[in-house]
């Protein structure tokens, strides 16, 4: 059997639980392509899935991937040795923080050629929500005020860009190390949440974007507009918990407050590497580390304060 590096999940290594090591080479089977990795962004849903006990069958965690493919079983039809290809694996067991990994082609779009890897492995995952929030949930209106809490990191940077792609005005919060960037990606006005509340200001918005932050669920919809639309995306586990539950409750009147599970599917992920290859969007990365080197990516991300995505190259000699 062939070998191949690869971080593998195993809870009883200290202090980290992810640990580099030599690994069998997967096999794909006849409905499935073998990629060989270049890049893999990281995720909440990486490290949330650790903690709640949710490991996928190789104990491979890496679900935004980008790479070339390397062989096809023999039902493939729409990918061919030496194609370029992103997607997203969290549907398909994860696997993407290993040399190669295995995936059917349902999963994977090509690569644009203009597109880096890096950025490719950006996108799956966190631009894919801010889309599905912003065009699915909350109906986004040309001119309509958005406010997106959370508007620095992953999802949020790919959030402020979209918003203004859909030609809405932009009111991202974030703390004041991050507003200068905030700005630069296009957003209207930016509240600094280390100086004032945005649930202390008089301006109702037409749709909020709850990313991260811990606010009350009342508080966001004191802020909404009549017929305004709250989307909570994420949070602490706590804010995730009260939403879905509570959410319901405080959608009476004109006022509606809903939650999103975002859905990875190729058609979005093509519309959005389009955007990318064509300028609209622009990955914000905040660090790359090597494959050796995910279990301090992943601490990083963790103590959730990343401006953007970190990224993983598994590849070094590629120019990214
Ligand atoms: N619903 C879904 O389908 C879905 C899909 C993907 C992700 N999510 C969830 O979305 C959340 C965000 O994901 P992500 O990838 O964007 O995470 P992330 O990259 O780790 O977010 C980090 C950012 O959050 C900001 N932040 C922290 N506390 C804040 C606060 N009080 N107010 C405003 N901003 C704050 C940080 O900015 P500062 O350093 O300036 O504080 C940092 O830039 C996670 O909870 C994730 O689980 C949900």
């Amino acid at each position: 059997m062939e070998k191949m590096k690869a971080i593998v999940f195993n809870k009883k290594s200290y202090p980290d639980k992810l640990v580099y090591c030599e690994v069998d080479k997967p096999v794909p089977n006849d409905n499935e392509v073998l990629i060989k990795m270049h890049a893999v962004s990281l995720n909440a849903a990486d490290y949330r899935s650790m903690k709640m006990g949710i490991i996928p069958k190789r104990k491979i965690f890496g679900a935004d991937i980008s790479g070339r493919i390397e062989t096809v079983g023999k039902n493939i039809t729409q990918f061919k040795t030496g194609d370029e290809v992103m997607g997203d694996l969290a549907s398909f067991g994860f696997g993407g923080l290993a040399e190669y990994v295995t995936a059917p082609e349902t999963a994977l779009i090509i690569k644009p050629e203009q597109v880096s890897f890096d950025e490719a492995a950006t996108l799956p995952m966190a631009a894919m929500t801010a889309l599905q929030a912003l065009r699915d949930k909350a109906n986004i209106q040309k001119g309509q005020k958005v406010l997106i809490v959370g508007s620095s990191g992953g999802v949020g940077t790919f959030a402020v860009q979209l918003a203004k792609y859909f030609e809405a005005e932009v009111t991202g919060v974030c703390s004041s190390k991050k507003v200068r960037q905030a700005l630069s990606l296009g957003a209207d006005y930016v509240i600094d949440y280390t100086k004032e509340k945005f649930t202390n200001k008089d301006k109702r918005y037409d749709i909020i974007l709850g990313i991260n932050g811990n606010y009350p669920l009342t508080a966001y919809r004191k802020t909404l507009a009549s017929n305004g639309i709250y989307v909570m995306i994420g949070g602490s586990l706590s804010q995730i918990f009260k939403s879905l539950v509570f959410g319901w409750i405080l959608s009476f009147g004109s006022k509606k407050m809903k939650s999103l599970a975002a859905k990875a599917n190729r058609t979005d992920l093509e519309l959005l590497a389009k955007l990318l290859e064509k300028g609209i969007i622009k990955p914000v990365i905040d660090r790359h580390y090597s494959l050796d080197m995910t279990a301090d990516a992943m601490n990083y991300l963790k103590q959730g304060h990343s401006t953007g995505k970190v990224v993983i190259n598994i590849e070094p000699n590629i120019n990214y």
